[in-house]
């Protein structure tokens, strides 16, 4: 493919730095650098590492993987650490065709790279709506047009993908006319955030069968992969990419720490080549120390160890998943409609009532009444004015979960009688049930994420 079409004249200009650019030969044996100028590690106070994990092992960290983790290092993440994560997406995702691997802090850095190198001033990008608030803060600041693509309990509706491409100019938001057809999305195909629904693998096949038809990129965001609460994971979009169209975002935020700030990006070598010079200008490198910790963990449990592992993860959200729905038709039938998540932490939910806009309702009403939710509009593309209301079970106990929806339900059963008095559109009028928005929502219950 040739990926030079696809790129920001921005991302174009990048060069490689030239002490970064020396760094892969700075481990090379029997090499004398006088190079780039490394703080002497002796000078550095730490001595060595081990890590206690809560089933009750500890691992002794290599004493010389923990000198070159306090040190610079490779912009791509630690070649251990590089090589296992590249290792784990091969048996993964089986990609058919050549790729790539680097290593950042969290994969919202290696987002907010991967889509600003597509950014081109006066373009459009596609995105679904709705999609990660995350994503959407990064792009506002961009010089782009953001362009929505429908979803629904099913994920992305690969027909309004074709739409809105095959009818370009016409189905342009904007109205621009001159603008070109956009020739990159967007997506969160897992466990979405804010929806907690997951693309069906035809609906995947389909959205990818578009992009190869109108010569479409496809970033595709998928730190809720491991999440999924059903027997087998539904195949990626890597793995169904026989023509290097796909740039995959991975995460350890949900599996292994958030904190931690580890994520990687797989996709084409070109590709992975730009951000990685916008990591050299940038942050440099993810740090050494945190992804020596993970590799330790990782190496001894090896791959099988870290399925084992996400299985047991994805289970307990299973689990908390179970009891918010039970939660939820407790208290929000009649009130509001969700799509019962397949994956992730999230459920998006449609309130009824004749509510048009969830943002006042949840900033003022809900916070007074003590429960916390975040309104929907923060998660559509173009900022239209949406009842849904994004929720997380995630970090909440069972009585947690019963009490603050059903405090939520005292707000919505307001909110109604409000709108029945001023309009006749209460919780039994025309107004209720099924908003344009289908499943697609904005950004949680909780903190910014
Ligand atoms: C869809 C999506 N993408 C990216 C991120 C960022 O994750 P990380 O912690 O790896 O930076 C999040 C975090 O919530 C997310 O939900």
């Amino acid at each position: 493919m040739d990926y030079q079409k696809f790129l920001s004249a921005r991302s174009k200009a990048r060069n490689p730095s030239a002490i970064r650019a020396l760094m892969p030969y700075m481990n090379c044996k029997d090499m004398i650098s006088l190079g780039a100028g490394q703080p002497n590690p002796q000078t550095f106070p730490f001595a060595g590492m081990s890590i206690k994990l809560k089933s009750g092992e500890t691992i002794e960290v290599d004493s010389d993987l923990f000198q070159r983790s306090l040190s610079y290092d490779l912009t791509t993440g630690l070649p251990p650490l590089n090589q296992w994560l590249r290792d784990l997406q091969v048996r993964e995702h089986a990609p058919p065709v050549d790729f790539d691997l680097t290593i950042g802090p969290g994969s919202q850095d290696l987002l907010t790279k991967a889509l600003e190198m597509f950014c081109e001033p006066g373009h459009a990008l596609l995105a679904e709506k709705p999609t990660y608030t995350g994503a959407l803060s990064f792009l506002e600041t961009q010089p782009v047009d953001l362009v929505p693509v429908a979803t629904d309990e099913h994920g992305i509706v690969p027909e309004s993908l074709e739409e809105v491409l095959a009818n370009w100019p016409e189905s342009n938001p904007s109205g621009k006319k001159d603008q070109p057809r956009p020739s990159v999305i967007y997506t969160v195909p897992v466990g979405g955030n804010p929806t907690g629904v997951s693309a069906t693998l035809e609906r995947k096949q389909k959205a990818y069968e578009v992009c190869r038809k109108y010569d479409v990129l496809i970033v595709e965001d998928d730190p809720y992969y491991y999440l999924q609460f059903g027997a087998k994971r539904t195949p990626s979009y890597f793995s169904m990419d026989t023509d290097g169209r796909v740039l995959r975002l991975d995460s350890m935020s949900k599996i292994l720490s958030s904190g931690i700030r580890l994520g990687w990006a797989t996709g084409p070598k070109v590709l992975l080549d730009r951000m990685n010079m916008h990591t050299m200008v940038t942050n440099l490198q993810p740090a050494g120390v945190t992804q020596l910790m993970a590799y330790e963990l990782l190496n001894r449990w090896g791959v099988d160890g870290f399925m084992q592992h996400v299985d047991k993860v994805s289970a307990f959200y299973k689990e908390k998943r179970d009891m918010f729905v039970e939660c939820l038709d407790r208290h929000l039938k009649g009130l509001a409609e969700w799509a019962v998540p397949d994956s992730g932490m999230f459920v998006w939910i449609n309130l009824l009532g004749g509510i048009t806009d969830s943002f006042d309702l949840v900033l003022s009403k809900a916070v007074k009444n003590k429960v916390i939710a975040v309104p929907g509009v923060a998660f559509m593309p173009l900022k239209d004015a949406t009842p849904y209301i994004r929720v997380s079970y995630s970090a909440v106990t069972y009585e947690q979960m019963d009490e603050a929806l059903r405090r939520l339900a005292i707000v919505i059963r307001e909110a109604a009688a409000e709108n029945h008095v001023g309009n006749g559109n209460g919780i039994n009028g025309t107004n209720g049930t099924n908003g344009t928005n289908g499943v697609n929502g904005t950004n949680g219950v909780n903190g910014t994420h």
